[in-house]
């Protein structure tokens, strides 16, 4: 199983993601050595062109993607050498015949990953075809992005055909913030220290806030934002999956079954949100024209132009109901066109259970995770303000702060996708979201949109650049708490 690849095939090699970040990730690991050295990498794709006008595409997508850090020519050469096309149809039986073909050609003694990344309803006849033409058993393993479905019923129709012809440890679902530093320093913070378990509960924590802001809007990919929109595009991947890393119980190892073991646990202990719960525990929002950054956008629809339901913003109110983390709410948003881009996990603790100092304004202590746009984590605390008070010490909030980028000034950021090819590669699931995880975050999306159904929501008009409908922020306050902008 964790024989290093000899191939990689690349599925939608001639897509956006491909050419802005599959290829710049893979020269990132040619440049530090990381990729096996007899290594292949064969794209396929329906875009007719021949092997050559295919490197000098990718060529110029990996020089453009890296500025304005300058490409090393040497490295690029060194990876295209590896790198061979063919376009193939994956309606066309015989255009599939031609690529078994290829990939028994380029195949060598060692492990071959199919990397699919294209639209998802191409993932089961693929895999299908694979397994026809005798290219899908051991030694083998796919790569699946996202979206796996469109609610439950979708998913399990994908993950069924699939491991039809791929068993389960041989499937490897990417989440790419999975790849992110951050995400897996939030998890070496945790459990490479002794200082926060002990407060990482119900009995300190009072609340937890995950926010993924982005500044973009849906940047022409309108047809497949609009089918998604913000819940399924964000919340029930990324969003769930941070969730999962905050809120789980330590992992016995840092393997893919004990990280995995864990991670289910919290999806299965989501208080589902259903018909009762939606109008005060979910909102969801539209962006209209506004201005972002100093300049104006247009609204949603005017950028689709079309009328449409689809939400842009979705906040939610979220328990996980075990005994961490009873009673504690965990507050979750993401949206288009919002302020700032910001992805953050905040989590607030209770207040001082009596304070010793008074008419001193304490504010409870906090702790926020940075994953984006840079890396930083920040500790809030109470610290007395200098100089000599008159019956009394002031005190005021300090923040202790760590720049992650300033702490590790030396060393390359690398994107996301070189930690995921690189475990892909050596066959290392852990950064990877099992087929029960998918499922279970499905079902729980699912229950919301029946309630969003049922009542009748559509989203709320919020202008761009602001951080979402005024709703957001009233359902927060009904609770005493307010969002961190
Ligand atoms: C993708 C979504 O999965 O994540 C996009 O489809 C979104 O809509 C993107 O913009 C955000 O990723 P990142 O890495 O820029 O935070």
């Amino acid at each position: 199983m964790r024989t290093p690849a000899s191939l990689l095939v690349i599925f939608g090699a001639t897509g956006d993601l491909a050419q802005r970040m599959l290829f710049p990730s893979l020269y990132g690991l040619q440049a530090d050595g990381l990729l096996p050295p007899a290594m292949r990498i064969l794209g396929t794709g329906r875009t007719e062109i021949d092997g050559d006008r295919f490197r000098a595409q990718i060529g110029e997508a990996i020089r453009r993607n890296l500025a304005p850090v300058e490409c090393n020519e040497a490295t690029l050469q060194a990876l295209l050498v590896r790198v061979d096309y063919l376009a193939a149809d994956t309606g066309d039986a015989a255009s599939l015949e031609q690529l078994g073909e290829r990939i028994r050609a380029l195949r060598g003694d060692g492990d071959v990953v199919y990397h699919l990344s294209t639209a998802p309803r191409f993932y089961t006849p693929v895999c299908e075809a694979l397994g026809r033409m005798g290219l899908a058993g051991p030694g083998t393993r796919v790569m699946l992005e996202k979206p796996i479905g469109h609610d439950l019923a979708s998913a399990t129709a994908i993950n069924d055909g699939v491991t039809r012809y791929f068993d389960e440890e041989r499937v490897f679902r990417v989440d790419h913030y999975l790849g992110k530093e951050g995400v897996q320093n939030l998890l070496a913070l945790r459990f490479g220290n002794v200082m926060f378990e002990p407060l990482w509960n119900a009995r300190h924590v009072q609340q937890v806030q995950i926010t993924v802001a982005e500044t973009v809007g849906v940047e022409g990919r309108g047809d497949y934002y609009d089918h998604s929109g913000a819940m399924r595009d964000m919340l029930q991947n990324h969003m769930l999956q941070l969730l999962c890393l905050a809120a789980m119980e330590p992992p016995a190892h840092f393997e893919p079954s004990a990280v995995r073991n864990e991670k289910i646990k919290v999806l299965q202990s989501l208080r589902p949100i259903g018909r009762n719960d939606v109008l005060t525990e979910t909102v969801a929002g539209q962006y209209t024209a506004g201005a972002v950054d100093g300049h104006m956008v247009p609204g949603y629809l005017d950028e689709l132009g079309r009328p449409s339901h689809t939400e842009t913003f979705v906040a939610l109110r979220a328990h996980v109901d075990n005994w961490r983390w009873s009673g504690v709410p965990f507050y979750l948003r993401t949206g288009k066109r919002l302020p700032a881009r910001t992805t953050e996990i905040h989590l607030q603790f209770r207040a001082v259970p009596h304070s010793i100092f008074p008419g001193a304004h304490m504010q409870p202590n906090a702790l926020t995770i940075r994953l984006q746009p840079d890396e930083q984590i920040e500790l809030k605390l109470m610290s007395k303000t200098p100089g000599l008070d008159r019956g009394g010490v002031r005190l005021s909030e300090v923040a202790l702060d760590l720049d992650m980028h300033a702490e590790f000034a030396a060393i390359r950021r690398r994107p996301a996708y070189e930690r995921l090819y690189l475990d892909a590669i050596e066959g290392n699931g852990t950064l990877f979201v099992r087929r029960d995880e998918t499922e279970a975050a499905w079902a729980w999306i699912d229950a919301i949109f029946d309630g969003w159904r049922h009542a009748g929501v559509t989203p709320r008009p919020y202008p761009a650049g602001t951080w979402g409908p005024a709703a957001a922020v009233a359902m927060a306050e009904r609770h005493g708490h307010s969002w961190r902008d």
